[in-house]
């Protein structure tokens, strides 16, 4: 069975339709990148699935129950947790107290202080600093961070590249195997097509609020992402 399902989700922003039925499947244990245009719906898909933006009930499913809508705090509870777009951390809290607020409604599971420690050690070394005086892929650190210190099931990322280095990025997208290993799900949000690539297993792309195309990440040509993502006809 599929850790998330969404079945034709549909999404609004007052009368402004974003999504136009999007169906989408996350399974256990798998890097899933979403990929897409400035204004696809990507960012409106994850706020979708994490309450933030309401839909409904029946649209979503995580772990067999019916979850779109309910209160984001719940759907944390129950184990999906979003790194959000521009990463979000608490202004006046230091690194380790930015962490500590993940796991204010944190499950019981591996993820501790000492173990992200060991995954991105800067962060120990900074980690009485205020956040927010961090590099921006530091930073990005601390976001990724405190959305595991839930111990999440699935792990929603939106754009973790933005803004960031090659060489920052890649550091980032390194650590992926350890948080996947004991069979965590990440859904990867990315403007940078290479990169969603190289770091997921299967891909789907947006376009205008619809699926647009779907498939393995080592099997799908440039040319039909290029199609995908453009709206070209090759
Ligand atoms: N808060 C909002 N109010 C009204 N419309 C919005 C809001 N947020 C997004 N939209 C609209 O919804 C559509 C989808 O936007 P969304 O942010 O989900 O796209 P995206 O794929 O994440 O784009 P980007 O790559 O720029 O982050 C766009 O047409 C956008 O203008
Ligand atoms: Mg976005």
């Amino acid at each position: 069975m599929s850790l998330l399902t969404a079945s034709a989700l549909t999404a609004f922003y007052g009368d402004a339709q974003a999504l136009f039925g999007i169906d989408l499947r996350v399974e256990p244990g798998e890097v899933l990148a979403i990929i897409g245009a400035n204004g696809a719906g990507k960012s409106t898909c994850l706020k979708a699935l994490t309450g933030l933006v309401k839909v409904p009930r029946e649209s979503v499913h995580f772990d067999g129950r019916a979850v779109g809508g309910l209160p984001p705090g719940e759907i944390v509870r129950m184990g999906l947790a979003m790194v959000p777009e521009g990463r979000r951390l608490f202004p006046s809290l230091t690194v380790e107290e930015n962490l500590l607020m993940g796991a204010f409604a944190a499950r019981p599971g591996p993820w501790s202080l000492a173990r992200l420690y060991g995954m991105f050690p800067i962060l120990k070394e900074k980690r009485q600093l205020p956040g927010t005086s961090l590099s921006g892929g530091q930073q990005q650190m601390v976001a990724i961070g405190r959305a595991l210190m839930s111990n999440p099931r699935l792990l929603l990322c939106d754009e973790l590249s933005l803004g960031l280095a090659p060489i920052v990025i890649k550091e980032i997208y390194d650590a992926m195997p350890s948080i996947t290993a004991e069979g965590m799900s990440v859904v990867v949000v990315e403007q940078d097509v290479s990169v969603a690539m190289r770091v997921s297993q299967r891909v789907v792309c947006f376009q205008e609020g619809r699926v647009s195309l779907e498939g393995a990440s080592s099997e799908l040509t440039r040319e039909q992402i290029a199609s995908a993502y453009f709206g070209l006809h090759a």
